[in-house]
């Protein structure tokens, strides 16, 4: 019998952590990032980020994940003891995550059913920001609370607490092994029916036109990083999680691969369904491919509500087939985001896996019931830049450093080497986890915080901080609480 936190095979954890990978990001950042940047040219900083950033890192998170088989908190600790707070820093920022991810996820849960009946309407614009959200672009909108939405986004924590709170294979394991797959096959479906739509060419013409005068720009480079990083939930302390909890006998190295392929399949199969469709709309509407494509919300409430506005009868199949894809990819991706606190908290205080989840996922629902309110979208955007931009790359750098350099990911090489059986490690990991990763995010994070106080509005600026506030009292917090456990202090190396 495995225990409460392993999983019972390999194949439950590549699955889960495909799950977490594939998420809105590859949906509907992915495909914007693609075409804005270069097209086809895209390809080449694209592949070079993976290869150079994103396997590299996902080994070094992994390795000593699957070195220390205890949660992040833990092993920082161990590691060295004045660095907890930073131990406890991303599992509480991925968790801030887990919060506003889940409105998302009840946005999209009311779409999947409005979709059976295009229960938007003619303007599906209006619908969305006006009679959904009730956005408001004042503050006050935060005592406009909206039922509809709680209840969506509450459905969603239940169905995540029926998950989470059961022993690991038991629930994440046996549901990714299902979802996941799932995931795949509709999406196949779903893309194999854009495909044969009229007008799909001109959006894939559009899509792939390689602008190769875009390779010299420091911008498309920046982007692809950033996009790798975000697909893949580098550096958030998942992968760290997921590999803790696996057996003896992983080939991490291989299995790494494995995973970035199937992220970037999936991303790249999702640009040719979303393009096809706004060529589809195009040829339409006469409107110019340009002026239809968007990212993010605008994406998948709002064009995609419009395109199946215009599909006829395909539309009842097509726009639940898609709703539940992302509804699909999101469950995944959120049941990740609970993982590294839950078992930082567990290993610290000694606490069940079950209480712990219930106990986080019913302070997650209270909290997130503040993007229930008509002010919600707004926060949203404010509280996401911040975690993505500033916090997370923030905690990147640093788990470059603890592990790189005091931690000495040199010693891992022989070991994980000595169970791969395709890719070795060389000298080249060693430069590229100690130098080149920690100077190319240092790069992008100090971009963003830039662009956060250039074009922040004071909106923007006040939930920074108050985010951050959050984020930082949360982490010392935990750090100060002292340990139930008495094996707090002593974490088991496998290596
Ligand atoms: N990688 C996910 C995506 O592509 C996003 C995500 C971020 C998932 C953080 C979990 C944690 O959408």
């Amino acid at each position: 019998m495995a225990d409460k936190n392993e999983w019972g095979s390999n194949l439950s954890f590549i699955l889960a952590m495909i799950g977490s990978a594939v998420g809105l990001g590859n949906i509907w950042r992915y495909p914007y990032v693609l075409y804005s940047n270069g097209g086809g040219a895209f390809y080449i900083p694209y592949i070079v980020a993976i290869l150079l950033m994103g396997i590299p890192f996902l080994i070094l998170e992994y390795g000593v994940g699957y070195n220390f088989k205890s949660s992040f908190a833990k092993a920082v600790k161990r590691i060295n003891s004045k660095w907890e707070y930073l131990g406890w820093f991303l599992p509480v920022a991925v968790f801030m995550i887990m919060i506003y991810y889940s409105a998302i996820l009840g946005w999209d849960g009311i779409y999947m059913i409005l979709s059976f009946f295009k229960g938007w309407g003619a303007d599906p614009n209006t619908y969305f920001t006006a009679t959904l959200l009730q956005s408001s672009e004042s503050m006050n909108g935060m005592f406009h609370f909206i039922p509809l939405i709680a209840v969506a986004m509450l459905v969603g924590w239940v169905i995540i607490w029926f998950i989470s709170h059961r022993d690991l294979e038991a629930g994440l394991g046996k549901v990714s092994k299902i979802l996941v797959p799932a995931l795949f096959i509709i999406m196949v479906i779903i893309v194999g029916f854009s495909l044969t739509l009229p007008g799909a060419s001109i959006g894939l013409a559009e899509l792939f036109h390689p602008d190769w005068s875009l390779l010299g720009k420091f911008e498309i480079w920046m982007a692809a990083f950033g996009q790798i990083v975000f697909s893949l939930s580098l550096g958030m302390s998942i992968a760290f999680t997921y590999a803790s909890y696996t057996k003896d006998d992983s080939d991490l190295i291989t299995n790494t691969i494995s995973i970035a392929l199937a992220n970037s399949l999936f991303e790249n199969f999702a640009a040719l369904g979303v393009f096809s469709i706004l060529g589809y709309m195009s040829l339409q509407s006469g409107t110019a491919v340009s002026d239809l494509v968007t990212q993010g919300t605008g994406l998948v409430f709002i064009v995609y509500p419009t395109v199946f506005n215009v599909l006829g009868q395909w539309a009842y199949v097509l726009g639940p087939l898609f709703f539940l894809t992302v509804y699909l990819a999101g469950l995944t991706s959120i049941l990740s985001t609970i993982e590294p606190l839950s078992f930082s908290i567990q290993n610290k205080f000694a606490l069940s896996r079950k209480r712990t989840m219930t106990i986080l996922i019913i302070v997650g629902a209270a909290v997130s019931m503040i993007y229930a309110t008509a002010y919600g979208s707004s926060i949203l955007g404010f509280v996401d830049t911040f975690i993505n931009q500033i916090a997370i790359l923030f905690g990147v750098i640093m788990e470059c450093i603890i592990f790189a350099w005091i931690f000495k990911a040199d010693k891992l090489v022989d070991f994980l080497n000595s169970r791969s059986k395709t890719i070795k490690l060389g000298k080249w990991w060693i430069v590229v986890v100690k130098y080149i990763l920690p100077i190319f995010v240092a790069i992008v994070w100090i971009g963003g915080m830039i662009d956060v106080i250039k074009v922040g509005t004071n909106d923007q600026l006040i939930f920074t901080l108050v985010s951050a506030i959050i984020l930082i009292v949360a982490t010392l917090i935990f750090t100060l609480l002292p340990a139930k456990n008495p094996e707090w202090e002593n974490a088991d190396e496998r290596v």
